[in-house]
């Protein structure tokens, strides 16, 4: 008998299970009632008294060994079909990155914004233009240095196609299409034949603004321009026009803003001018008015056009222009805006 129990002892220590099912197989073959364990203790009855003491010991060390087996093995398999243990549904997963919007179209939303306050709609036209609407619309003479080859992007030999190089095109087409009064914001991509370095780029942005009606004057120009550089830059902002020449605006005029570091005492972002120039405007040309089919006599109108990367890098005293177009994540994920 007790090589009977050494036999069922290592073939317990062997015994392999799979699947659960493995597990109810074990304990009917030998933990059961009519199990081998039951009956082994079956047979100890009849053993000579003699030899009881170490077979019952024995045999009472397989049950165990048994039990202990089937408890280990049952218990590692209800946790193992427990999926919850393994995966927890109850941590919070993790969180995604969120993507922030670009210095340049978050200006550009404030610019908008700030304009619609006083009444002033958006308007878009093409970025590939012709020749009319970019210079001889405006009033550019044939013999203009802007349209030099220095300066524009031509489309193929065509020398009427070009990229435009100023939002001021929009002004053309909006006074072409639309009957005053006019009160509208052109914002958009432009283009310019420049070596690329920190102060310059072929590609920028721009907002126009354009304004026509009956009694339009440059006093009103001038309360909108203040209005705009106070909701930009901050209440105690001041404004200063110096008079300039744009073909298509007459007079014209160069607008600074009080020096945003030092707030007008002098440093050397403004270069100790404590004025830093952020646009150009002016009222339109009558001729400007007359090749668009509008009435100069009936009608007067003024027009601003400023760059967006100019006016960002004063918001946000960014010194290298290249850092808008080259998409480092280091230097995008430092604006959150709303707008
Ligand atoms: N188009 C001019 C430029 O690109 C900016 C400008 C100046 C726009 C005067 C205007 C204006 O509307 O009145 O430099």
């Amino acid at each position: 008998m007790l090589e009977r129990i050494n036999q069922i002892t290592s073939e317990i220590n062997n015994y392999t299970f799979q699947s659960s099912d493995d597990i109810e197989k074990f304990r009917l073959k030998y933990l059961s009632k009519k199990g081998i364990i039951s009956s082994l203790f079956e047979q100890f009855k009849s053993v000579p008294n003699e030899h009881k003491k170490q077979l019952g010991k024995s045999l009472n060390i397989l049950k165990q060994l048994a039990k202990s087996i089937y408890d280990t093995q049952k218990s590692l398999f209800d946790n193992r079909n427990d999926v919850s243990t393994d995966i927890d549904l109850t941590l919070p997963s993790e969180s995604l990155l969120l993507g922030s919007r670009h210095p340049v179209s978050i200006i550009r939303n404030q610019i908008i914004s700030i304009f619609s306050k006083i009444g002033f709609n958006v308007e878009e036209g093409p970025e590939i233009e012709d020749d009319w609407h970019v210079f001889s619309g405006l009033n550019f003479p044939p013999e203009h240095p802007a349209r030099d080859m220095q300066d524009t992007f031509f489309i193929r030999e065509n020398p009427d196609i070009i990229l435009r190089t100023h939002t001021s095109s929009v002004q053309v087409r909006v006074m072409e299409n639309i009957k005053p009064p006019v009160r509208s914001l052109f914002p958009g991509r432009v283009f310019r034949n420049e070596a690329i370095s920190a102060r310059a780029h072929c590609i920028f942005h721009q907002v126009e603004g354009l304004y026509i009606d009956k009694n339009v004057s440059f006093s009103d120009l001038k309360q909108t321009l203040l209005f705009f550089a106070r909701e930009m830059f901050g209440e105690q902002t001041q404004i200063r026009l110096r008079p300039s020449f744009f073909p298509f605006t007459e007079p014209s005029a160069e607008m600074d803003v009080s020096c945003t570091i030092c707030s007008g005492r002098g440093c050397n972002v403004c270069k100790y001018t404590g004025f830093l120039e952020i646009l150009g405007c002016g009222m339109v040309d009558p001729s400007v008015l007359s090749a668009s089919s509008i009435d100069p006599a009936i009608y007067t109108g003024f027009a601003f056009g400023m760059g967006i990367e100019r006016i960002a890098m004063l918001k946000y005293r960014i010194n290298d222009l290249r850092l808008y177009f080259e998409n480092d994540i280091r230097f995008l994920r430092q604006f959150q805006s709303d707008l």
